[in-house]
């Protein structure tokens, strides 16, 4: 997700200072390309962060307003020309925008008609010269930008500058946050309260569907419609570091609650329900050897592993496909027989994770067609496969990672309907999924919605020095993920296991001190892992259960119970994972450990 921050003033400071200072606390939103525009001064971009954009700024660049942006690219690679604010086609309108444009391509075909010319790749430019058009017809700037984004779908956290009248700017908000500062003589737009708040602790938050025009002595708000909306200040008492973490206490905990619309993004433009069909641009140029592969090995570490092995199972079962799932760090020391036939699929929150890396170059030395799904747009892996999605998850900043995996099971889903469609499954069965995706954000909104319930468990069980995550099926790699992150963070000894397993061996560690977290919600295998409950209690282990809500019989064996809503059994792992996220926060926060940066791990593994 990329930064904006917009600056109007007429009290001396120059705004090329403030913005450059303000982006400078929003680069933890991710960054890889930076600009910004003095209507006094003109637009200066880098890529790179707003040190390599301060380098740049020529001597005596100074003005009373202006905008700015810190990227994280979705839509077009990290360069210079697709970096933030993008213009017009005369040079007078500016923007710099926080979200996706899901219609780009229609708006970009229809303006190009109307004879307007685009400089980059990006969704975001169509903004500006969308806003042209309607000025044409408007002749009012604030009217033509109301114009424009009633035409426009997808999110956007939006701040608008227009050479001709320097100190106005607009801010308009729908799907990505915005904030206002004021201040003496002076008025901010953000993305967050984080650069504002060494000037001012005034603020408005923006709902969605809203637009503000701000001057440095006014702020007015009003629907899309029009319709004019007074909305009091807040005084807000955070610090810099608490405003970047949205009033979280941990990024950790922000990352899991922004789980819904992780799913809406990473779904955003994706899906075509009536049809029963998920539209994946990233591969469309390679669908006919997708179509013509004959199995899938799917690499990955850590998270992404596990999020491999659950779409082994979505694959199998509705793409009809042989899929492997490999660790990097061990698919690339054998010697894998590949072919054309075979697509090798990396999948990487971060991109650069150096063993899944090897794992594809190997695959390409090997002939095999090699896809990815990414969350950091241009990175290494997404460069260096030749075809794949992105997650659109923005950035994820705990080393834990939570809302990535989140995505990554989403957009597996997605691939499943993409690949079954291609093959067995049938239309019926494509908008069944599609429809049941869709219904995942609010699901994941309910569960959240009872997080203290699930922090109470965490401090029951804080006192355990081992745990065991159970679970079958679609389930069995979210039983290692939950275990894998209590241990991350916790640093206690936590290991998944199929629950079927449980007999073979783990089963001699259970007494009354080895808690068991057992998956255990409705589906075909349910039964089973209800009697593996059983099993556990036997030898006195004490069980939590995490059961589909209205299944009451679970409560009579297991000592606690997480519930969780209803969907198919193929979605299950993305509801499923959500409260195993929460457990392992509360339960590390309990035992005060540093949640974000757990020892000895680093965010992205870039060695062997
Ligand atoms: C997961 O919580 C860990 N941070 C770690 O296992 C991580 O998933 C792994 O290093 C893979 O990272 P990637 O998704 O960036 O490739
Ligand atoms: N979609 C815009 C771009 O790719 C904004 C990206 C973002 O919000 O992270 O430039």
């Amino acid at each position: 997700m990329c930064g904006i921050f917009a600056y109007t003033g007429n009290n001396g400071k120059n705004a090329g200072e403030v913005l450059l200072d303000g982006l400078s606390s929003l680069e933890y939103r991710g960054y890889d390309s930076a600009g910004i525009y003095l209507p006094e001064s003109g637009i200066v971009k880098s890529t790179g962060a707003v040190s390599q954009l301060r380098r740049k700024l020529p001597a005596g660049y100074f003005g009373k307003s202006g905008i700015a942006h810190i990227r994280w690219a979705t839509h077009g690679e990290p360069t210079e020309i697709n970096a933030h604010p993008h213009k017009d086609c005369s040079g007078n309108i500016w923007l710099a925008h926080n979200g996706i444009v899901e219609n780009y391509k229609e708006l970009r075909e229809k303006l190009t008609e109307l004879g307007h010319t685009f400089l980059s790749a990006t969704d975001t430019e169509v903004l500006a010269h969308l806003i042209e058009e309607h000025l044409k017809v408007e002749k009012d700037f604030e009217r033509a930008a109301l114009a424009a984004l009633r035409e426009v779908k997808g999110t956007y956290g939006l701040a608008i500058a227009y050479a001709l009248e320097p100190e106005k700017v607009i801010a308009a908000r729908m799907g990505s946050p915005v904030v206002l500062g004021l201040g003496e003589n002076e008025r901010f737009i953000a993305s967050d309260a984080s650069p504002i708040l060494k000037h001012t602790s005034q603020v408005v938050f923006l709902e969605d569907g809203e637009i503000a025009v701000i001057t440095p002595t006014k702020h007015d708000i009003f629907k899309l419609d029009g319709g004019r909306i007074e909305r009091k200040a807040e005084k807000i008492d955070w610090n810099v570091e608490a405003a970047q973490r949205g009033g979280y206490q941990h990024f950790m905990l922000k990352e899991i609650m922004e789980g819904p619309e992780v799913v809406e993004n990473t779904l955003r433009g994706r899906l075509l329900e009536k049809e029963g069909l998920a539209k994946l641009g990233g591969l469309e140029g390679v669908a006919d050897e997708i179509k013509k592969a004959e199995r899938m090995i799917i690499v990955g570490c850590g998270t992404a592993y596990y999020a491999g092995l659950t779409g082994e199972y979505m694959l199998e079962e509705h793409a009809g496909i042989p899929v492997e799932v490999e660790l990097g760090s061990e698919f690339r020391y054998r010697h894998p027989v590949l072919n054309p036939k075979t697509m090798l699929l990396a999948v990487s929150q971060s991109g650069e994770t150096l063993d899944t890396l090897e794992a594809i170059r190997e695959g390409k030395r090997r002939g095999a067609l090699t896809l990815s799904i990414v969350n950091t747009v241009g990175s290494t892996i997404a460069r260096e496969t030749d075809a794949g999605v992105y997650n659109h998850a923005g950035p994820e900043i705990g080393v834990a990672s939570t809302k990535a995996l989140v995505s990554q099971l989403t957009a597996l889903s997605l691939l499943t309907i993409f690949l079954g469609r291609q093959r067995r499954m049938s239309i019926e069965t494509g908008q069944e999924i599609a429809r049941e995706l869709q219904a995942i954000p609010d699901k994941i909104r309910s569960i959240l919605e009872r997080r203290t319930e699930i922090e109470r468990l965490a401090k029951k069980y804080a006192k355990a020095r081992d745990f065991l995550y159970i679970g079958r099926k679609y389930n069995y790699s979210i039983a290692f993920e939950g275990a894998l992150k209590l241990k991350e963070i916790s640093y206690i000894h936590a290991e998944g296991c199929g629950a079927g397993e449980m007999k073979h061996g783990p089963l001699a560690m259970i007494d009354e001190h080895f808690p068991t977290m057992a998956i255990a919600t409705s589906d075909s295998v349910y039964e089973k892992v209800a009697s593996n409950i059983q099993e556990i209690k036997a030898r006195k282990g004490p069980v939590i259960a995490l059961a589909t809500e209205g299944n009451h019989e679970i409560a009579k064996a297991a000592d606690d119970v997480i519930y969780v809503p209803k969907t198919i059994e193929m979605l299950s792992p993305i509801l499923n994972v959500v409260p195993l996220q929460l457990f392992a926060y509360y339960f590390a926060k309990e035992k005060g450990y540093n949640v974000d940066r757990p020892r000895n791990l680093a965010k992205s593994v870039t060695v062997e």
